[in-house]
C-alpha cells in the first residue's frame, strides 16, 4: 500500500474521505465530515485538494478572526519554534508574561491577572474552580441554550448540547431561560417583559438552591444557541440579581472577545464588568491558547484557599507568542473597529436578503457575529431544518462556509462570522451565493403550507 503524509493536489479527495471514514472517529453528530479535504487557507479563503475554492464565513471553528494563516501568526510561530516551545508549568518564557501585562492593559479595573490555558472549556473550567475557591460555595447557574465546553463541568453549564447517553451529570447546576427575544420562552416582547426570563430564572434557582451560589456564568451572545443577543440592560439586570446573592459573574467571550463584535469586549457594550473573564478561541487566531482573567483580590482568595492549577500547557510560550502576534494584528490593522463597519455592511445585506425570501425569519447580532433563523412561516415561526439544511450544502456546493445551527426540532439559524479581516467584496460575493442557493433549493423543494 502507498503511504504519503503529503498528499498532491489533484489526488483523488474521494479517496482520502473514504479513508477518513475507515480511521478517524465520526464526531459530527450525523452530518459527517464535509467532502472536501482542505490543503490551504489564505484570509478568508480556503482551498481544497481538487483546486476549489470556497469563503470561510466562519472563520474555521470561530478562531480565525484575523484570517486563516495571517503573516504575523506565520513569523510568531517561526519565531517561537526558533526559541522554545513547552516548558515546564512553573518556568516562564517572556511572551506569556508580555502576553498578561498586554490584556490586564486591555481590560478595564480589576480584571488584571490572568492564566493560559489551551482550550474554552479549560478557561472555563478555570473560571468556575477560581469563583468557587474565592466563594466557598458551589452552585453554578447558566442559561438555557449556552455552551461553555465539553469537559466535565463545564458540560453541566452547558444547556445546548445533548446529554442522551452520556450518564448522570453532577448536582449544583442550574438553567435559567434563555433570553431569546425571537422565541420568548415565556411568550412575551421586550421591554414591556420586564426581564420576566431572569425574575423567573432567580425564582426557580433559588427554590433549587441549597444555599451555595457562586457564580453565574454566561456567553454576552448564545452563540451555539443560535446567535442570541439578550437585549439591551440585560446583563445590568443580570449583575444586580447575582450581587443580591453574592454570586460572581463569568462572562465567556470565547467568540465575542477581541474585536467580533466591534468592542474588543462584548462587555464592554452590554455596561457590566465580570468577575471572571474567559478568552479562548480568538485569543490564538487558530492556534489553542485561552485564558481565564479575574481580579487580584479573586486570586487571592483562591489562594487562601488552597488554589493550584497545573496542566501540561499553562503558561507555554509558543501559543503566548502567537496571540501576542494576534492583539498586534487587531490593533495596527484597525480590525476592531472595521469589524464594527463591515459587520453592518454584512448586516444590512443579510436584512436585504430576508426582505426577499420568505424563509428568513430573522436576522441579528452584531458586528461580525451575525445570525439568520431559517421559518417555515413567519407567522408560526416553524424552523425550516431540512430547507436549512438544504441550503446550506447549496452555498458549499458554490464555495461558501456557513455554520448551520440546529437545536434539536426547535430552530435552524446560521452563524454568519468570517474573518474580520473581510473584504466587502466577499461579502458581496457570499451575500450573492446565498441568494442564488436559496431561489435554487426552494424552486427544488417548495415550502408546503
Ligand atoms: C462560548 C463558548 N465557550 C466555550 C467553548 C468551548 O471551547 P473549546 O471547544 O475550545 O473547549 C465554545 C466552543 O467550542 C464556545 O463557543
Amino acid at each position: 500500500m502507498h503511504h504519503s503524509n503529503t498528499p498532491s493536489p489533484g489526488r483523488d479527495q474521494a479517496d482520502l474521505l473514504e479513508r477518513a471514514s475507515r480511521y478517524l472517529i465520526d464526531y459530527s453528530r450525523g452530518t459527517g465530515f464535509f467532502p472536501m479535504v482542505i490543503v490551504e487557507g489564505r484570509g478568508t479563503v480556503l482551498r481544497d485538494l481538487a483546486g476549489r475554492e470556497y469563503l470561510d464565513f466562519g472563520s474555521g471553528q470561530m478562531c480565525a478572526t484575523i484570517g486563516h494563516n495571517h503573516p504575523r501568526m506565520v513569523e510568531a510561530l517561526r519565531r517561537s519554534a526558533e526559541r522554545v516551545l513547552h516548558l515546564d508549568a512553573r518556568l516562564l518564557g517572556a511572551a506569556t508574561i508580555l502576553l498578561a501585562e498586554r490584556l490586564a492593559a486591555l481590560l478595564p479595573w480589576p480584571l488584571e491577572k490572568a492564566v493560559f490555558l489551551s482550550t474554552g472549556a479549560e478557561a472555563n473550567e478555570m473560571a468556575l474552580k477560581l469563583a468557587r475557591m474565592a466563594t466557598g460555595r458551589y452552585e453554578i447557574v447558566g442559561l438555557v441554550r449556552s455552551f461553555h465546553g465539553l469537559t466535565a463541568g463545564t458540560l453541566q453549564a452547558t444547556f445546548n448540547y445533548r446529554r442522551t447517553n452520556t450518564g448522570p451529570g453532577a448536582p449544583g447546576y442550574y438553567a435559567m431561560p434563555a433570553p431569546y427575544c425571537y422565541r420568548c420562552p415565556l411568550g412575551l416582547t421586550f421591554p414591556a417583559c420586564s426581564f420576566q426570563c431572569l425574575t423567573l430564572g432567580f425564582q426557580l434557582v433559588d427554590a433549587q438552591s441549597s444555599g451555595s451560589l457562586a457564580a453565574v456564568i454566561v456567553e454576552p451572545i448564545l452563540s451555539s444557541g443560535g446567535i442570541i443577543e439578550p437585549p439591551p440592560g440585560y446583563f445590568q439586570e443580570l449583575r444586580r440579581m447575582a450581587v443580591e446573592r453574592e454570586m460572581l459573574l463569568i462572562l465567556d467571550e470565547a467568540q465575542t472577545g477581541l474585536g467580533r463584535v466591534g468592542a474588543w469586549f462584548a462587555f464592554q457594550q452590554d455596561g457590566v464588568v465580570p468577575d471572571l473573564l474567559a478568552l479562548s478561541k480568538t485569543l490564538g487566531g487558530g492556534v489553542p491558547i485561552s485564558a481565564t482573567v479575574t481580579s487580584a483580590d479573586i486570586e487571592e482568595r483562591a489562594r487562601a484557599r488552597g488554589f493550584g492549577h497545573i496542566t501540561s500547557h499553562v503558561s507555554d510560550p509558543m501559543p503566548s507568542e502567537v496571540a501576542l502576534a494576534v492583539l498586534d494584528a487587531l490593533e495596527q490593522e484597525g480590525l476592531v473597529a472595521q469589524a464594527a463597519e463591515r459587520g453592518a455592511y454584512l448586516k444590512a445585506q443579510l436584512q436585504a436578503l430576508q426582505a426577499r425570501h420568505e424563509i428568513i425569519g430573522d436576522v441579528r447580532g452584531r458586528g461580525l457575529l451575525l445570525g439568520v433563523e431559517f421559518v417555515r412561516d413567519r407567522a408560526t415561526k416553524a424552523p425550516a431544518t431540512a430547507e436549512g439544511l438544504a441550503i446550506t450544502a447549496a452555498c458549499r456546493e458554490r464555495g461558501l462556509l456557513v455554520h448551520p445551527q440546529q437545536v434539536r426540532d426547535l430552530s435552524f439559524s446560521w452563524r454568519v462570522a468570517p474573518p474580520l479581516t473581510v473584504s466587502t467584496e466577499e461579502i458581496d460575493r457570499a451575500v450573492a451565493i446565498v441568494d442564488e442557493a436559496i431561489t435554487t433549493v426552494l424552486a427544488r423543494q417548495p415550502i408546503a403550507h
